[in-house]
């Protein structure tokens, strides 16, 4: 084989290999980078927290409702989920509604984070405290006091400063949400409740 542009023999095999090398140290390269997307895709894409609308609704309630079938929420139906639209934060990436809280005033110095919930594929990303973060900010220029919830994952709301209290210690206009609830009164959810003066 003659090299065209120097005039001199050129080795086959020593071309193949070399080939064979770019072609290794290329896919090597693009390996590295899907593990990198794969590793860190949330961090490197837009991330998005804001207040809800009408047009999240049907993703919302898919992600609600992925947890409810397992009884660890409980479900929401479409209607319930648009006449407290106000009530919602949603955490968006890429343009895709990837999670969803809500808060709920219950009296004149104490609201409910509800419907806490985001899609499995996101989990442990941080969108979940930052999506009660939102709501503890929503809280506070509102004007309250305490936020509390009800909850399997006491865990996850202690890393936020929530304290486990005792759900007798929560006045008694919490309990009207719980009527509406099926597993009512043998609901073994945890009360945590956060003072957010400071
Ligand atoms: C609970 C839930 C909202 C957490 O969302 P998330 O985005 O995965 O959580 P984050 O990444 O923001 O977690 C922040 C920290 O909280 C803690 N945490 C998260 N999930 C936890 C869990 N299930 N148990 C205990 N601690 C938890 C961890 O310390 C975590 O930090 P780390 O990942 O660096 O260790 C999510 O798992 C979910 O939707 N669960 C099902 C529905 C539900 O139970 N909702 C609550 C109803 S009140």
């Amino acid at each position: 084989m003659e090299n065209l542009l120097s005039g001199k023999r050129v080795i086959p095999e020593l071309v193949h290999s070399t080939v064979l090398k770019i072609i290794n140290s290329n896919s090597l390269f693009y390996n590295s980078l899907i593990l990198l997307e794969n590793k860190m895709p949330l961090q490197r894409k837009q991330k998005l927290i804001r207040k809800a609308r009408v047009d999240d609704v049907v993703v919302m309630k898919q992600i609600i409702n992925t947890y409810s079938k397992d009884e660890l929420m409980l479900a929401r139906s479409l209607s319930e989920i648009y006449e407290n639209i106000r009530d919602y934060y949603i955490c968006e990436i890429d343009g895709e509604v990837v999670g969803c809280c809500s808060l709920h005033v219950v009296w004149e110095d104490l609201a409910e984070i509800l419907a806490l919930a985001v899609n499995p594929k996101c989990a442990r990303k941080g969108i979940g405290a930052k999506l009660v973060s939102a709501c503890l900010d929503d809280a506070r220029s509102l004007g309250m006091k305490e936020v509390f919830a009800l909850t399997y994952v006491p865990g996850f709301f202690e890393t936020l400063g929530f304290k486990v209290v005792d759900k007798n210690s929560l006045p008694r206009k919490i309990w009207s949400g719980c009527l509406k609830c099926p597993k009512f009164p043998d609901c073994n959810e945890i009360a945590v409740l956060k003072s957010i003066n400071s």
